[in-house]
């Protein structure tokens, strides 16, 4: 086994661990993620689709589309953008089960937000859909929660801080599989 596959299964773990309370990957793991998938071939399957591209100038516009499901899954759980960009971001719920049953929405917390403690307070907060009105001060960017069918475009811009930040749906119980990394490059 050469370098490049060891560092491939290195960061193939990080990759899945984006899903769980693991705290976000370093800038400098994350570069080396991107290198080993320019050169290895990597599993497709919805769960590892990665939005965004290298390719990407700012000033772009970084169009992103993510479907969410009755096992309440995303089909992506992680975002790659750059300073400058907006993102036209599309969230499509696929599922048939009642929204007041199993509602999705996306929701970008702001860099360094207390994820576990935000997503605790947001599961109380069904007046405001699921999206605490004295703490949208630690969002970025939301949907609306979407029932079956429903899809929703948002638009906003990147945020100026590069880094990590941390997507999740809000509906109770969601967040602990319906979560992911938004990474802002320079
Ligand atoms: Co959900």
């Amino acid at each position: 086994m050469n370098y490049r596959s060891l560092a491939f299964l290195a960061c193939s773990s990080l990759l899945f661990s984006c899903g769980n309370e693991s705290p976000p990957a370093a800038e400098s793991s994350t570069e080396t993620v991107i290198e080993a998938e320019e050169n290895t071939p990597v599993p497709s399957s919805e769960s590892e689709e990665i939005n965004g591209s290298e390719d990407a100038a700012p000033g772009d516009t970084l169009f992103v589309e993510i479907e969410a499901n009755d096992q309440m899954k995303y089909s992506t759980d992680r975002i790659d953008a750059y300073i400058g960009q907006v993102v036209s971001l599309t969230l499509k719920n696929v599922g048939e089960m009642p929204k007041e049953a199993m509602g999705h929405n996306w929701t970008l917390l702001r860099k360094g937000a207390d994820f576990q403690d935000y997503a605790s307070k947001a599961m109380l907060a069904k007046e405001d859909d699921f999206l605490p009105a004295d703490l949208m001060g630690e969002v970025v960017a939301h949907t609306a929660l979407l029932g079956p069918g429903e899809s929703e475009t948002i638009t906003f811009e990147v945020p100026e801080e590069a880094g990590p930040y941390k997507f999740l749906c809000t509906f109770p119980g969601h967040f602990g599989t319906m979560q992911g990394l938004f990474f802002v490059r320079q």
